[in-house]
């Protein structure tokens, strides 16, 4: 008689006669000696299966706990029930089912008595893998369990799952079960935006801090609830405008459904784009730039798992975008200059400029316009940004030179300031990339009606010229004017290893900053060192903002390419990230024990011996 599991394998009942064993069954024993030892353990080709005889019934089971390795031959039955003796996890014979979720179900496997000797199947497996694993991810989300998480990671990987599959269904989960887009989605888009560039093992732990942080967002949260589009189909302009006057007045569900009316319409991406960007920049630098950055990673996801999820994905950045805080509230944006009169009033000369501009193929005055953006006159400021347009600039080249003169801004961070003012700096950095993709993404194709998107570079220019002090006295950066930085490592191996032990200590800055320098200036793979900063985060238990860093940094490298400005932009990731490492890498373990147990490691024998 076969009993199913929720493990999917079968136990059978002792006594039952089969044919004979095949090649993947292994004898355990006799039956007879295991009713007087109660237990055998069978050390099979990938890992130990533990037998049971319990009550006139045989199991077999890993005998690797599911939760942290500990051989469950050293637990005890009662009941039917197996309790691990390390953290107590509980588990059901019969299924390996845990009573304890935390600990995941103990996989389970075929055991057959024939003749008197008891024969276990020694491989693990399930007739669709990756069914399996997307419903164990399925499961692990719901109940915020890292564990069990990172082994459907891991599990779905090796079963060939595309890594695009996988973020979609931890970016679906995530917008059906929190009430708006969260820092959970951003780092999941982040880290998906560079998985291209990481090695397979990084890809794992990349995919698994963006779900581990999803779940964390929604565990105890109300899920989303859903909206409809309006039945009319207003045209693209009026659909832009009440979005714009929704967002003044804060009225959340007018803004979804206005929205969700453009998506079911057919806006293209760039329009729906152009729709937000004119309504999120009604306000200055709403939420200290969270705001936006989140509209702009929402886009990216969509980017990565497909527009058709548009409806489900891209409202839940409004509830934020009508809520946020906008800088014209602050004092400083008001005393001494009142910055925000001087953008109001930009906002209609820059977009003029911008619709007699032609010939924007041609302008390469980026590295200079970032210079200037990072002057202490902001009516100089707003001149330079005119120049620019004047000269050639479309909007996306001002939010790359926005986004270069912030990265400057924390490449030239001086080590006097409190270690607080690192996220004013990192701010304006994030908020400028975000305004330079967005901008890239609106395109140029109907700039008459899109000049009011220059106001998101005039935000940033003013939030970057308000962090002016984070630069007073500024930090040098290593590597301009043909420093050589002989003292340091050459060859590349050796300047990652310097550079991951840097991280390792508490504030080596500039020690990071130089090796960095030294690793482009000596002409080497800007890839490999990207691949060293992602490590040097994803082995940490980073904060939000060092993901965004990181992220906003490679896309800023990708768009100015292996030259100063790609050089500077690095140093200022390498620099940020020195100074919020290390910590205590306790996600990092929970993804190594995952590897260890999905691979078939003996993990408490391995740690006895070491
Ligand atoms: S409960 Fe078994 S190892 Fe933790």
């Amino acid at each position: 008689m076969l009993r199913s599991t929720c493990n999917g394998p079968k136990a059978t009942m002792e006594g039952t006669l089969m044919d004979a064993p095949s090649k993947e069954f292994a004898l355990a024993g006799s039956l007879e000696e295991l009713k007087i030892k109660g237990r055998l353990v069978v050390h099979g080709g990938h890992r130990p299966i533990l037998v049971i005889y319990d009550r006139g019934r045989v199991f077999a089971l890993d005998n690797r706990c599911p939760h942290m390795g500990f051989p469950l031959e050293r637990g005890s039955v009662e009941d039917g029930i197996l309790t691990c003796h390390w953290h107590h996890a509980r588990f059901d014979l019969e299924s390996g089912c845990t009573f304890d979720l935390w600990a995941d179900d103990v996989p389970i496997c075929p055991v057959e008595v024939r003749n008197g000797d008891v024969w276990v199947k020694t491989n693990f497996t399930h007739a669709d893998l990756a069914a399996h694993w997307r419903q164990r991810l399925a499961n692990g989300l719901a109940h915020d369990l890292g564990l069990v998480i990172a082994k459907a990671m891991h599990g779905q990987l090796a079963a060939g799952v595309p890594q695009a599959e996988i973020v979609r269904e931890v970016a679906l989960f995530g917008a059906r079960n929190r009430d708006g887009w969260g820092v959970g989605l951003t780092i999941l888009t982040a880290l998906a935006n560079i998985l291209p560039v990481l090695p397979e093992e990084e890809a794992y732990l990349a995919l698994f801090h963006g779900a581990r942080r999803v779940a964390a967002d929604c565990d105890g949260e109300a899920p989303r609830r859903e909206r409809a589009p309006l039945g009319s189909r207003p045209d693209p302009a009026a659909l832009k405008r009440w979005l714009r006057r929704w967002t003044n007045v804060r009225h959340r569900e007018a803004a979804e459904r206005t929205l969700l009316t453009a998506i079911a319409a057919g806006f293209s991406p760039a329009e729906l784009a152009d729709a937000l960007f004119a309504a999120e920049t009604e306000r200055a630098f709403a939420d200290t730039g969270h705001s936006l950055d989140f509209i702009n990673k929402a886009f990216e996801c969509l980017d990565l798992v497909g527009w058709q999820h548009a409806a489900a994905l891209l409202p839940t950045v409004v509830g934020q975008m009508v809520a946020a805080r906008g800088a014209e509230e602050s004092t400083a944006w008001r005393q001494p200059v009142d910055l925000v009169a001087l953008c109001e009033k930009s906002t209609s000369e820059l977009a003029d400029l911008l619709a007699a501009g032609r010939g924007w193929r041609d302008w390469s005055g980026r590295a200079a316009l970032a210079q200037q953006l990072l002057g202490d006159d902001p009516a100089r400021i707003v001149d330079a940004l005119k120049e620019a347009i004047r000269a050639g600039a479309a909007p996306a080249d001002l939010g790359q030179s926005l986004a270069y003169a912030a990265a400057l801004r924390v490449a030239r961070f001086g080590n006097a300031n409190e270690h607080a003012d690192w996220e004013t700096a990192h701010h304006v950095f994030t908020y400028a990339n975000a305004v330079h993709q967005m901008l890239t993404r609106i395109g140029t194709a109907n700039i008459d009606t899109h000049g009011t998107a220059v106001r998101g570079v005039l935000h940033g220019a003013m939030a970057l010229y308000l962090a002016r002090y984070l630069n007073v006295p500024p930090a040098r950066i290593p590597g301009d004017g043909g420093e050589q930085l002989d003292d340091l490592p050459a060859d590349p191996e050796t300047i990652g290893a310097a550079l991951l032990d840097a991280f390792d200590r508490q504030r080596q800055v500039d020690l990071a900053a130089r090796l960095v320098a030294r690793h482009l200036t000596l002409g080497h793979s800007p890839q490999a060192l990207i691949a060293t900063l992602a490590h040097a985060v994803l082995r940490e238990d980073a904060g939000f903002h060092a993901y965004q860093m990181l992220e906003a940094g490679v896309r800023q490298f990708g768009a100015s390419g292996d030259t100063d400005e790609g050089r500077h932009i690095l140093i200022a990731v390498a620099r940020y990230l020195a100074a919020h490492s290390p910590t205590e890498r306790a996600s990092l373990q929970t993804a190594d024990i995952a590897r260890r147990l999905m691979q078939g490691g003996e993990l408490h024998q391995e740690a006895g011996s070491s």
